[in-house]
């Protein structure tokens, strides 16, 4: 495939799912690489794509929750309450599957995710649609994910028919993935979805201990998001004269560093918003590492709200 053409058209992107192709769409966490959820091949296309191990399940996505039935057996009251309450947006949910759904999509797991993103395009396009969509986020496996339709180009030049640009993504970093087990409501992975809200309609959660083998959650997989360079995570006055003479980046929350030339420098946010600090995440985490650095150094930001996703991901750039 020569040079992958990128533009705002969804019927155009609608025409490819349509027939078994494999486009990257935006959604307001990431942008993501969706195929026809119920199409074995070009669900097999997007595992290829990706590099991603075949054990490692997909979120499908479509217009509106009321679709969902289509494709899972039954939804718990508290499915319909966060449902209610907070789709279209940053959360997915596991119910169990109908045997429509293919093994491939939820790599033979009972409960199958399913996600209706907040995207004025991506609406358009997946209410024109009577399937719903696949769709991890369109990055290679293991690396960040991409929140502009640039960042997707960067790697996937080449390899996919056609990139959906919405502009950069609105919340910055992936959905808060929510089951229920026991009738307890569970969180399984931490997102753009706050569990303070989360808590706030479904009542106390537990959270879910990432593990970094577990086959049967394989959501948990903990090195992730990683940047080529390896990534510390500490106290940044302490951490920058132990790498004294090395090439390094810093990605702070709020404060400048005078100690690092400017282009090696990401603020999460100078006025220490973390809605903002989301946004930035992984913008941040690319520019630095496209500086080919020793080494990246970067800081937690607090742990609440959206900080507690931020941290999450920071940690797991950081483990190898
Ligand atoms: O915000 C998002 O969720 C983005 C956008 C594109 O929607 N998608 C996304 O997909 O982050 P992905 O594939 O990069 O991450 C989805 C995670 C994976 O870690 C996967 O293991 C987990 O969801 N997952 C999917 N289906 C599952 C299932 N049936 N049971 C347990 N975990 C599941
Ligand atoms: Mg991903």
């Amino acid at each position: 495939m020569n040079q992958t053409p990128i533009g705002t058209d969804w019927r155009q992107a609608a025409t490819l799912l349509r027939e078994g192709e494999v486009v990257a769409i935006p959604t307001e966490t990431v942008y993501g690489l969706a195929g026809n959820a119920l199409n074995d091949r070009a669900v097999a296309a997007i595992f290829s794509i990706k590099n991603r191990p075949s054990f490692d399940p997909l979120i499908i996505h479509t217009s509106d929750f009321t679709r969902v039935v289509n494709w899972v057996e039954e939804i718990p009251e508290a499915a319909w309450m966060l449902a209610r309450a907070f789709m279209p947006g940053p959360l997915t949910l596991l119910l169990p599957r109908r045997p429509i759904v293919p093994d491939l999509v939820t790599a033979g797991l009972q409960r199958v995710a399913v996600r209706i993103p907040n995207h004025p395009l991506t609406q358009q396009l997946l209410q024109a649609l009577d399937f719903p969509v696949a769709a991890p986020s369109a990055n290679p496996f293991g690396y960040i994910s991409p929140t502009t339709a640039e960042h997707v180009a960067q790697q996937l030049n080449g390899k996919i028919p056609y990139i959906l640009d919405g502009g950069p993504c609105s919340v910055g970093i992936e959905s808060t993935i929510v089951g229920f087990e026991d009738g307890q409501t569970i969180i399984y992975r931490k997102g753009g979805l706050t569990i303070e809200a989360i808590e706030a309609v479904a009542g106390k959660v537990q959270i879910r201990p990432h593990s970094s083998s577990n086959p049967a959650a394989p959501g948990m997989l903990k090195s992730h998001y990683a940047p080529a360079a390896p990534l510390q995570l500490g106290v940044l006055e302490e951490l920058m004269p132990q790498h004294a003479g090395k090439k390094i980046g810093i990605i702070s929350f709020r404060r400048a560093y005078r100690e690092v030339p400017p282009e090696r420098l990401v603020i999460l946010s100078p006025d220490g918003n973390l809605q903002e600090a989301a946004r930035q995440l992984f913008a941040g985490m690319r520019r630095l590492d496209a500086l080919n650095l020793d080494i990246i150094l970067a800081e937690l930001v607090p742990e609440e709200g959206l900080g507690r996703a931020i941290n999450d991901r920071l940690r797991r750039a950081a483990t190898r």
